[in-house]
Parts: structure tokens; C-alpha cells; sequence
């Protein structure tokens, strides 16, 4: 676990959750992961826990590691250091790229989750993956995670 950040409640400081792009991380079988940009979520509370829900279109690589690969995804909100990432990450493909190394993004591994979270957010969420749902908006779909584990970085504590 990094020494930057200190576990919270998936509720707390939800303010930056609601006002930043995401960096949504997710990863396939075989342990290859992939991170893109991602404006469309949301967090609710669902009984006793935390669903965060995304929506992913199906022409995103991100798509099939979601449907094909684990059922786990880690949602990060960046901090000013890694900003340019969202960019890059929301124009390049995992298909073809290594968006981690062309953005220079380091990784935390999953505390409750194989897949890892982000070095240098504001915010972090480890996710397991317990519906998915086509959205009313015909090109996307919506996965929903409920919240293992939730991490800030002390910048914001
Ligand atoms: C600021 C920003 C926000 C974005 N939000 C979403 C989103 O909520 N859902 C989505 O499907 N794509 C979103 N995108 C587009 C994807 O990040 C982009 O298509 C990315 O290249 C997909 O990568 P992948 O093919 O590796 O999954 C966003 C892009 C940017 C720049």
C-alpha cells in the first residue's frame, strides 16, 4: 500500500469523486492490464455498500476486458501530477498502446482486487463487478462495481 494514502469509507470526499475524470483500470485474464478515461460515474450507496456505476461503450478495449477478462476494475481520480493522463488515455486504445507507460502512470497493487490502482490520485477504488446493464444510450453500457476498498491521498485528508 502506498504510504501517501490512508484507507476511507467509499462516501468520504466523494466531492472530488463527482468533479473529476476517472482513470478506470482494468485488466484480462492473463493479468494484461489496461486504463482509460472516464467522465460517465457515479456512486451510491446500495444496503450496506458502495456501488460505483460506469458507462462504458462497446467499442472500447476496456469493453471486452470488462466482459471478458476479470470482473474487477479500480476507478482513480488524479491528482494535478498525472492530469495529462486523462487525455491519453482517453484517445489512445489499450489495443495497441501501453497507455501506462505512455503516460507514465506507476501502479499500486489491489489491496481486496488483482487489479491495481494508481499511484499519485486523489482517490482510489478497488471494485468488484456485480451487474452490468445495457444503458438507454444505445453504444454504451453499464457496469456496476460494488466498493471493496476506497483510498485518499493525505493532499486531500
Ligand atoms: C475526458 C474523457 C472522458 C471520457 N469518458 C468516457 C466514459 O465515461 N465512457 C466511455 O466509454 N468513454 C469515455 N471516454 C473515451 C475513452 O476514454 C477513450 O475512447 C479511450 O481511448 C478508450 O480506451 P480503450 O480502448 O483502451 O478502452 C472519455 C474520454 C475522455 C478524454
Amino acid at each position: 500500500m502506498s504510504e501517501n494514502r490512508i484507507e476511507i469509507q467509499p462516501d468520504q470526499h466523494i466531492e472530488y469523486f463527482e468533479s473529476n475524470t476517472a482513470l478506470m483500470v482494468s485488466m484480462n485474464q492473463d493479468g494484461e492490464k489496461n486504463v482509460m478515461a472516464l467522465d460517465w460515474k457515479e456512486i451510491e450507496q446500495r444496503g450496506e455498500g458502495f456501488i460505483i456505476r460506469t458507462q462504458v461503450a462497446y467499442s472500447r478495449y476496456t469493453y471486452k476486458l470488462l466482459t471478458e477478462g476479470l470482473k474487477e476494475f479500480t476507478i482513480n481520480i488524479p491528482s494535478e501530477k498525472i492530469s495529462h493522463a486523462i487525455s491519453i488515455t482517453g484517445s489512445y486504445s489499450g489495443r495497441n498502446t501501453d497507455k501506462f507507460q505512455k503516460a507514465g502512470l506507476e501502479t499500486i497493487p489491489g489491496v481486496s482486487s488483482k487489479v491495481p490502482t494508481l499511484k499519485d490520485c486523489l482517490l482510489n477504488y478497488e471494485c468488484k463487478i456485480v451487474e452490468t446493464r445495457k444503458s438507454d444510450l444505445s453504444s454504451h453500457h453499464f457496469f456496476y462495481g460494488k466498493v471493496l476498498k476506497a483510498f485518499a491521498s493525505k493532499e486531500i485528508l
